[in-house]
């Protein structure tokens, strides 16, 4: 038996429902396999600061730290002060040293249609993985404002954070042979860039087979549009990983479908979707559940090393979307054709969780 405890981060708007959608993925895996999961909530977010006002209570942080892994969902709400919200994200990475934010974007064969880009720029797929420094930069929170006037926010770099997602990507490329890892930088006018690209050159000499390449993140962010299908594994620094994670992901059709992980390689980790808590829609059922579907495949995959469980899920979603999508993937090109029906969350994870089961009761 492989008893596993999963901290629940559900948060605010259509975060608690998508991640029921994980929780029903998880439940039909313990059905058929050795696994068995302890869900515990761990309340973090907007409605938990209205009614505590605290964003991230103390007893939330410690469950999350003493699980084998985390759940998260989303949080923001509309009607608080901007930040709020945002801020117990951040203490999370912090607090529990998650310096890997993992975030991959495929564009699965069925939804060539949601793709923005011209078909011939993405005959040959979209496959990328994006390995996002997560403790640092500007998201040290280093700065403040002078006399009402001068406001600051300092990139810090420091040689440990640099190398150890450097080295974390690497490793992983190799591993997964893969044949080229790019760096991320705009060493052409930041110090702090400078400073990167040479430890990236310096780690990458004990990786002779795989390919370097350093773009400038203003290059880079025109090649991922115009050349997609030739870049998959991709490493930079905090602030440029976000920008170049959103721009990616929208590549494939929606933010609905973007999964991510917070990793500490060496810790407790956190898998989330990348869109937020879209207080416009929550409520409806109709939120996209697959990025917490495809989180929950990432958690099989770092956090409980289960290659074959993760390769599983993400199989069940390219099947299930081969005939069923909810509304922010349901294309002209989709409600044209009869084989292809609307879905509400729920169903889609239904839907998810019956294509797991026949594969895992053979
Ligand atoms: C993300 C988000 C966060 C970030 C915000 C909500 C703090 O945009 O996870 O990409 O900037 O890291
Ligand atoms: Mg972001």
């Amino acid at each position: 038996m492989m008893k596993k405890q999963i901290a629940l981060v559900k948060g605010d708007g259509i975060g608690p429902e998508v991640v029921n959608e994980g929780i029903k993925v998880l439940k039909t895996i313990e059905k058929y396999t050795d696994y068995s999961f302890e869900f515990k909530d761990a309340p973090m977010g907007g409605e938990v600061w209205k009614n505590c006002g605290e964003s991230l209570p103390q007893t939330s942080l410690n469950i999350m730290a003493q699980s084998d892994t985390i759940l998260f969902g989303a949080v923001g709400l509309p009607d608080i002060p901007q930040g709020v919200a945002e801020k117990a994200i951040l203490k999370v990475r912090q607090d529990l040293d998650l310096y890997v934010n993992l975030r991959p974007v495929k564009l699965y064969p069925s939804l060539h249609d949601m793709c923005p880009l011209k078909p011939e720029i993405v005959e040959n797929g979209i496959d990328i993985a994006v390995f996002r420094e997560n403790t640092e930069s500007v998201y040290a929170q280093i700065g403040g404002i002078v006399n009402q006037e001068t406001a600051v926010n300092s990139m810090v770099y420091t040689r440990k954070g640099v190398s150890r997602i450097i080295e974390y990507a690497f490793e992983y490329v190799s591993r997964n042979k893969f044949d080229e890892l790019i760096s991320v930088d705009k060493a052409n006018v930041l110090t702090v860039s400078q400073f990167w690209r040479q430890i990236y050159q310096s780690i990458g000499k004990k990786y002779p087979s795989i390919k370097q390449t350093s773009y400038y993140v203003d290059a880079f962010c025109q090649w991922l549009i115009r050349a997609p299908s030739s870049i998959h594994t991709v490493v930079t620094e905090n602030m440029f990983g976000d920008i170049v994670s959103d721009e990616a992901a929208y590549l494939v059709g929606s933010l609905g479908m973007g999964a991510s992980g917070n990793i500490n390689p060496n810790g407790v980790s956190m898998y989330e979707p990348i869109h937020g808590s879209a207080p416009d829609i929550a409520g409806q059922g109709i939120a996209n559940p697959i990025g917490t579907i495809l989180s929950v495949k990432m958690m099989f995959e770092e956090s409980f090393q289960d290659a074959y469980l993760g390769e599983m899920i993400d199989k069940s979603v390219e099947i299930a979307l081969e005939k069923i999508r909810t509304i922010d993937i349901y294309s002209k090109y989709a409600q044209n054709n009869s084989q292809i029906n609307r879905v509400n969350c729920t169903e889609m994870g239904d839907a998810v969780c019956i294509q797991i089961k026949s594969v895992l009761k053979k």
